[in-house]
């Protein structure tokens, strides 16, 4: 599976620190699912298949960066763009896949990025993409801690994005976004988490507080605190 991924890869330039960083995510995200999958005791195929999922999610990427010079959906969709890649250009030939499991793959690239997941999914189908929801959000989490991506304000939070974080949802925003925006996004991301192995991993790696230490905003820090709460009642840490 890695050898295809890498011999897709060699159309692009893997020293450009963009396609680089994504490159690193792919496969940190493919360790987290593999990690969860593991954790949720599925059998050795599922937990194959699930790892192909995690290498396959941002295959999208790659193009999008290149036809957009940038990372973002509003301009060119990456999921989408990775199905079509995959399925209508055939790419997904390429990789060592069952053909049993093509729906799955394809259901769980599109959604691993939109704010909801289709509602008529069969339940095999819908938990695959719940568990790449769930491995791409750890790793975006903790690039942020890292300081890989932007995690800072740049001015107060909007009274309509705080409510929505405080009504324990996922924030929804349209157009342009800024950099306090975003950290208020990510606060929404503890409010979309499927599993119990995730947010173990989200405590072992002490995600919130490295949020915290990085963010240094009162308000971004209670909301950290309150999702904190959230995960450890809803899953019962
Ligand atoms: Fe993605």
């Amino acid at each position: 599976m890695d050898k295809a991924f890498e011999d897709y890869l060699k159309q692009f330039d893997l020293n450009n620190f963009h396609i680089k960083r994504k490159h690193i995510h792919t496969y940190r995200v493919a360790e987290n699912c593999l990690q969860i999958a593991d954790e949720l005791h599925l059998s050795e195929k599922d937990k194959e298949l699930a790892y192909q999922i995690g290498i396959l999610h941002d295959i999208g990427r790659f193009h999008q960066f290149e036809k957009t010079n940038s990372y973002d959906d509003s301009l060119l969709d990456h999921a989408d763009y990775g199905v079509k890649l995959l399925f209508q250009d055939g790419l997904i030939t390429s990789f060592p896949i069952a053909k049993e499991n093509y729906r799955i793959i394809e259901m769980a690239v599109k959604y691993h990025n939109k704010f909801a997941i289709a509602s008529d999914l069969d339940t095999r189908t819908k938990f695959f993409c719940q568990l790449i929801r769930d491995a791409d959000k750890i790793d975006i989490l903790e690039l942020s801690c890292e300081g890989i991506m932007k995690f800072y304000m740049d001015g107060v939070v909007k009274p309509n994005i705080l409510a929505q974080v405080q009504s324990r949802s996922q924030v929804r925003i349209n157009g342009p976004r800024t950099n306090t925006d975003n950290v208020f996004i990510q606060i929404g991301f503890f409010y979309d988490i499927y599993f119990k192995p995730t947010v173990d991993i989200l405590f072992e790696r002490k995600i919130i507080d490295r949020l915290k230490d990085r963010v240094k905003d009162e308000v971004a820090c209670q909301e950290l605190d309150r999702a904190q709460r959230y995960l450890k009642e809803r899953f019962t840490c």
